[in-house]
C-alpha cells in the first residue's frame, strides 16, 4: 500500500497538461467530457483524499480506489473494481451522459460500473473530503439528491460521516467486507453488517458463520461493546428512523485522520494516524476477549473472561451435557434446573452486568416502560426474558425475548440488566439463599466495620512514620509546582530503600534484568518489595520519567506485576513493585525438580494469563504499550502460580517509541541473543506488536516444552525450539515429543496441540502473517480451526556476532554437512 505514487502522479501531471480529455490533479470532479486514467488523480478540494489508479504492495493488478492523500503510508479506504483488477496497464474511468461511472478496458468492455438511482441532465462526479466520491446533478449539492456515492458501497473501512446501516426505502445494506490480505482488496473472509431482524445488531461474519455480534444499541453504546465510550477522537451515533437505521460517527478535531477498518483477520478496529511516528495505531477493537466469541458458552451460557473456565451457566442453569460442559465444550449450553410450564408464581430473576443475548427474535417497542414490559412477558407463556431498549434515565422502551437465549457474557463495567423467567419454586429458592447472604453479609459487614475502626485507629498511630517514608522529591519544590500535582504516584526516599534493601546487599539481589539489578527489600511496615535500579543508560529528563513512570502505573491488570512507586535521587531511578513470592517462570520451566510444580492446567493457565496482560499492554490500556523484552524471567508468579508480566513501559522508559518504528539500538547485545527476539527486529531493527507476538509464540513453546529456545539442542539436528516445533508440526508427528515430561501426565492433547499451534503461528517469520494478541487470546479460549503457520523466523540459533556480518545469510551449513535454510528478512 506505500509508494511514491505522489511523485509519480504530479509527474504524470506534467505529462498530461497539454491532453484536455484527462482531468489533471488540481481538481476534485469529473464531468461527462473527462477521464482518469494511467497515473492521474482527482484529489477532494481540502486535499484529504484522493481518487485513482493503485496497484496495491507488490502485485501488479491495477484498481481505481480512494486513499488518504496527506499521509505517508498509502491507505486505500475504498476499492471499486476489488473483484476485477485490471491486469495490464489499461483502464478508464469516465461518467456517462447518464450520470454513470464505467471503468472500461482497451477493449471497451466494461469492468465496473456504478448504478446511479436516477438520471440527471448535467452529472457530475466529486471526490468529497470526507473520502465520499458521489455523483450529483451539477447544480445541487444537497446529499439528500446525490445519484450515486461511494459510501453506500464501502468496502473494509467505515469513514466519519457516512451511515453505517441500513435504508429501508432504497434497500441499500452497507456492508464492511475485509480485504482478503493486506495487499489484496478482493473480498475477504469477513463481513460485518446490520442486521434488521429483531432489534438491529451488528454482525460480523466469517463466510456465513457469526463470529461476534455488537448486541443492539442500548442508547449509549452497543451492548456488546462496552469500551465504546466518549472520548477526545470522535462522537457517535445510532439512528432509529422509520425510514433507516445506522451507526455513524464524526470527528472531534477534522485534522485527526481516523478509520474503523474490518481487517483481513477478522478484527473491526478503529486506528488511529499518528503523525509524530508516521504510523496507523489501533485505537478500539470491538472484540476484546475470547468471551466475543459469538455464543462461545451457549444458551444460557454466560462468559466471564475473569473465570476459569471462561463459561459458567447462569443461575438457576445446570449444564446440558455435563461430561461435554466439563470438556470444555460450552456449545450445547445450559438447561433451566426446574422447566417452565407456565404455571401460577412464575417470575423473573434479574441479572446485571451483561451484553444482552442475541435480539434476532425478540420483539420491541420503543415507548413501554419497564413494568408494562414485565406485564406483557408475564402474559405470553413463550416470553423467556425482558430488558430495557435504552438505559439511559433509568431505563424506557422494552425488549422481549420468545427463544433461548444466546450469547451472553458479563462485564466488570457498562453491563445491562436482564429479566429472566423462573418458574415459582426457583424463585422461592433464589429467596431463601438470598436471605441466608443478606445476613451473612450483615454479620461480615459488622465486623469488617469493626475491623476498619481498629485499622483507622492504628493508622493514625502510626501515620508520621509513613509520612516519614515517603517524601517529595526535592526538585519538584524548586519547580512552580504545576507539574508536580500530577505526579500521583508514591515516591521512596533513597534512604528508605537502601534501609529496606540492607543497602543493596548482594544477598538480596534478585537477579540481573535488562535495565538493571533487582532486589528484594522488606519495608519497614513489613512489606516486601522488589526493587529495580535502572542503570544509567536512560535518556530520559526528570519531567519525562516521572511522566512516564505515573503513566504507566496506572496500568492495572491482573497478569501485569503492580508498580508500587519509584525513587529518584540525583542520578538514581529505581522503580518499586509488588513483590512475587514464587520469582519467574524461568525458574520453573528450566528446572528439572521446579517444573514438576507446574502441571499442564497451571501451564495453560499461565499461556492464558500472559496472552491477557499482552493484550491489555497492546490494545486495552491508554498507553498501548509495545514490552519488547517478554521472555520467561520477565513472567513473574505470585502464590497461586498466576502469572505477572514485569518490566512492560521500560522500553517507554527507556525513550522507545509506541508503534512500529526502528529502534536507536538502546538496548545492549544481551538483549539480542536472548531467542525471544522476531527476525524483523533483530535484523532490521524494526519492531512492532507483532514483535512481541513473535517473543509470546516462543515463550508458549518453552512453556510446553520446557527447554529454552536459545541453547536447545536435539541429537538429530541443529534447529533450535522453533526449527524442532515446526518439523514436528509440518512432519505430522505426535505432540508429546516436544511436551516437557513433567506434563506428560496431566496433559490435556488438544490444549496442547492448540498452544502449540497458536505459537507456530506467533513466530512465523512474516509479521503481517502473525495474529494479533486478541485474536490469540480469541484462539486459546476456543475450538475452531486454526490457520495453517508458515515457516518460522530463526529456525537456527543465530549469535549476535554473525548478524552485522554477512548481509546474505540465506543458507547455513551446520556441522554434519545438512543445509538448512533460512528465510530472506522481508
Ligand atoms: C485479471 O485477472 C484475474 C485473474 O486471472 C481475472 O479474474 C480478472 O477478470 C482479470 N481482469 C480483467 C479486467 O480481465
Ligand atoms: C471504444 O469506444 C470508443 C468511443 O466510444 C471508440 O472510439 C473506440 O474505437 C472503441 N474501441 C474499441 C476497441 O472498440
Ligand atoms: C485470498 O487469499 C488466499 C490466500 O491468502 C488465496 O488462496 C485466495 O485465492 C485469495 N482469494 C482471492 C479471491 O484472491
Ligand atoms: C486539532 O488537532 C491539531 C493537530 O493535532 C491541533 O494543532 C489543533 O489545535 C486541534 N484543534 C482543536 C480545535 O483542538
Ligand atoms: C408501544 O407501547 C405503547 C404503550 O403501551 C403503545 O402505545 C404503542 O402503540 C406501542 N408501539 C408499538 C409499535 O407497538
Ligand atoms: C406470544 O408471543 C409469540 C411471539 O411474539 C406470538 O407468536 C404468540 O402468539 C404469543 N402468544 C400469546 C398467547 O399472546
Amino acid at each position: 500500500m506505500r509508494g511514491p505514487m505522489k511523485a509519480f502522479s504530479v509527474l504524470y501531471f506534467l505529462c498530461c497538461t497539454f491532453s484536455i480529455s484527462v482531468v489533471s490533479t488540481a481538481v476534485d470532479t469529473i464531468g461527462t467530457t473527462q477521464s482518469i486514467k494511467g497515473g492521474a488523480t482527482i484529489v477532494s478540494t481540502g486535499g484529504i483524499f484522493e481518487l485513482g489508479f493503485f496497484s496495491p504492495g507488490n502485485s501488479k493488478s491495477r484498481y481505481v480506489g480512494i486513499w488518504y492523500g496527506k499521509i505517508s503510508t498509502r491507505t486505500v479506504v475504498w476499492v471499486a473494481n476489488r473483484d476485477i483488477p485490471i491486469n495490464d496497464t489499461s483502464g478508464v474511468l469516465r461518467l456517462s451522459e447518464e450520470g454513470i461511472l464505467v471503468l472500461i478496458d482497451d477493449t471497451n468492455s466494461t469492468i465496473w460500473s456504478s448504478n446511479p438511482s436516477r438520471s440527471v441532465n448535467n452529472p457530475v462526479a466529486q471526490l468529497l473530503d470526507t473520502g465520499n466520491l458521489v455523483v450529483r446533478d451539477g447544480n445541487d449539492n444537497d446529499p439528500e439528491n446525490f445519484l450515486w456515492q461511494s459510501f453506500d458501497y464501502p468496502c473494509d473501512t467505515f469513514l466519519a460521516g457516512m451511515k453505517y446501516g441500513f435504508n429501508l426505502a432504497t434497500g441499500i445494506n452497507r456492508v464492511l467486507t475485509s480485504w482478503n490480505s493486506s495487499d489484496d482488496p478482493s473480498s475477504g473472509d469477513f463481513t460485518n453488517e446490520l442486521d434488521p431482524n429483531g432489534v438491529p445488531q451488528f454482525y460480523l461474519r466469517q463466510g456465513s458463520v457469526v463470529m461476534y455480534r455488537t448486541g443492539p444499541w442500548n442508547g449509549l453504546r452497543f451492548t456488546g461493546m462496552p469500551n465504546l465510550k466518549p472520548n477526545p477522537i470522535y462522537t457517535y451515533e445510532f439512528v432509529y428512523s422509520p425510514k433507516e437505521d445506522y451507526y455513524s460517527y464524526q470527528l472531534i478535531n477534522n485534522s485527526v485522520v481516523s478509520m474503523m477498518v474490518l481487517t483481513p483477520d477478522g478484527n473491526l478496529q478503529r486506528f488511529i494516524w499518528i503523525d509524530s511516528s508516521q504510523s496507523w495505531n489501533v485505537y478500539l477493537t470491538a472484540q476484546v476477549d475470547g468471551c466475543d466469541r459469538y455464543a462461545l458458552c451457549g444458551a444460557y451460557g454466560s462468559c466471564n473472561i475473569n473465570n476459569s473456565p471462561a463459561c459458567g451457566c447462569l443461575e438457576g442453569f445446570i449444564p446440558k451435557f455435563p461430561q461435554d460442559w466439563n470438556a470444555a465444550d460450552w456449545s450445547h449450553g445450559c438447561v433451566r434446573k426446574v422447566p417452565l410450564k407456565c404455571r401460577d408464581g412464575e417470575g423473573f430473576l434479574k441479572y446485571s452486568g451483561i451484553k444482552l443475548p442475541d435480539t434476532r427474535e425478540s420483539w420491541y417497542n420503543m415507548t413501554m416502560d419497564l413494568n408494562e414490559c414485565k406485564k406483557l412477558c408475564l402474559k405470553n407463556c413463550s416470553c423467556t426474558a425482558y430488558s430495557s431498549w435504552d438505559v439511559r434515565g433509568g431505563g424506557r422502551g422494552c425488549i422481549l425475548w420468545f427463544v433461548e437465549l444466546i450469547d451472553i457474557r458479563e462485564y466488570p463495567e457498562n453491563g445491562q440488566d436482564i429479566y429472566i423467567r423462573m418458574d415459582a419454586s426457583e424463585l422461592a429458592a433464589y429467596r431463601r439463599s438470598k436471605r441466608v447472604r443478606t445476613i451473612v453479609i450483615s454479620v461480615v459487614c459488622l465486623g469488617m466495620a469493626l475491623l476498619g475502626l481498629c485499622l483507622m485507629l492504628f493508622v493514625l498511630k502510626k501515620k508520621p512514620r509513613r509520612e516519614g517514608n515517603i517524601v517529595d522529591d526535592p526538585e519538584q519544590k524548586s519547580t512552580d509546582g504545576s507539574k508536580s500535582e500530577n505526579f500521583d504516584l508514591p515516591l521512596f526516599d533513597f534512604a528508605t530503600i537502601a534501609c529496606a534493601t540492607e543497602n543493596f546487599s548482594n544477598k538480596n539481589g534478585l537477579g540481573q534484568g535488562g535495565f538493571g539489578q533487582v532486589y528484594k527489600g522488606i519495608l519497614k511496615e513489613g512489606q516486601e518489595i522488589a526493587v529495580k535500579r535502572l542503570s544509567s543508560e536512560s535518556r530520559q529528563g526528570l519531567d519525562e520519567f516521572k511522566n512516564e513512570v505515573s503513566s504507566i502505573a496506572k496500568l492495572q491488570h491482573r497478569n501485569l506485576v503492580k508498580l508500587l512507586g519509584c525513587c529518584i535521587q540525583e542520578d538514581e531511578r529505581m522503580l518499586i513493585y509488588e513483590y512475587m513470592c514464587n520469582k519467574s517462570l524461568d525458574s520453573f520451566i528450566f528446572d528439572p525438580k521446579q517444573s514438576r510444580l507446574l502441571d499442564w492446567p497451571k501451564r495453560f493457565h499461565i499461556i492464558n494469563g500472559i496472552a491477557r496482560g499482552l493484550l491489555y499492554l497492546h490494545q486495552d490500556s491508554r498507553l498501548r504499550i509495545i514490552h519488547r523484552d517478554l521472555k520467561a524471567s520477565n513472567v513473574l508468579l505470585d502464590n497461586e502460580m498466576n502469572p505477572k508480566i514485569s518490566d512492560f513501559g521500560m522500553a517507554k522508559i527507556f525513550g522507545g517509541d509506541e508503534t512500529e518504528a526502528r529502534t536507536r539500538r538502546v538496548l545492549g547485545p544481551m538483549f539480542l541473543c536472548s531467542g525471544y527476539m522476531s527476525p524483523e527486529y533483530t535484523i532490521d531493527g524494526l519492531f512492532s506488536v507483532k514483535s512481541d507476538v513473535f517473543s509470546f509464540g516462543v515463550l508458549v513453546l518453552e512453556i510446553v516444552s520446557g527447554k529454552r529456545n536459545r541453547g536447545f539442542c536435539h541429537q538429530d539436528h541443529k534447529l533450535n525450539l522453533l526449527g524442532h516445533a515446526w518439523r514436528l508440526y509440518k512432519e505430522d508427528r505426535p505432540i508429546f515429543e516436544l511436551i516437557d515430561k513433567s506434563v506428560k501426565d496431566s496433559c490435556n492433547p488438544a490444549q496442547v496441540s492448540r498452544s502449540v499451534h497458536v505459537g507456530l503461528l506467533c513466530v512465523q517469520q512474516c509479521p503481517d502473517k502473525r495474529p494479533s494478541m486478541s485474536t490469540v487470546v480469541l484462539m486459546l479460549s476456543s475450538e475452531t480451526a486454526l490457520p495453517m503457520p508458515q515457516e518460522p523466523g530463526f529456525l537456527i540459533d543465530r549469535d549476535p556476532s554473525d548478524m552485522d556480518s554477512s548481509p546474505s545469510r540465506r543458507e547455513r551449513s551446520s556441522s554434519n554437512g545438512l543445509t538448512i535454510s533460512l528465510p530472506e528478512p522481508r
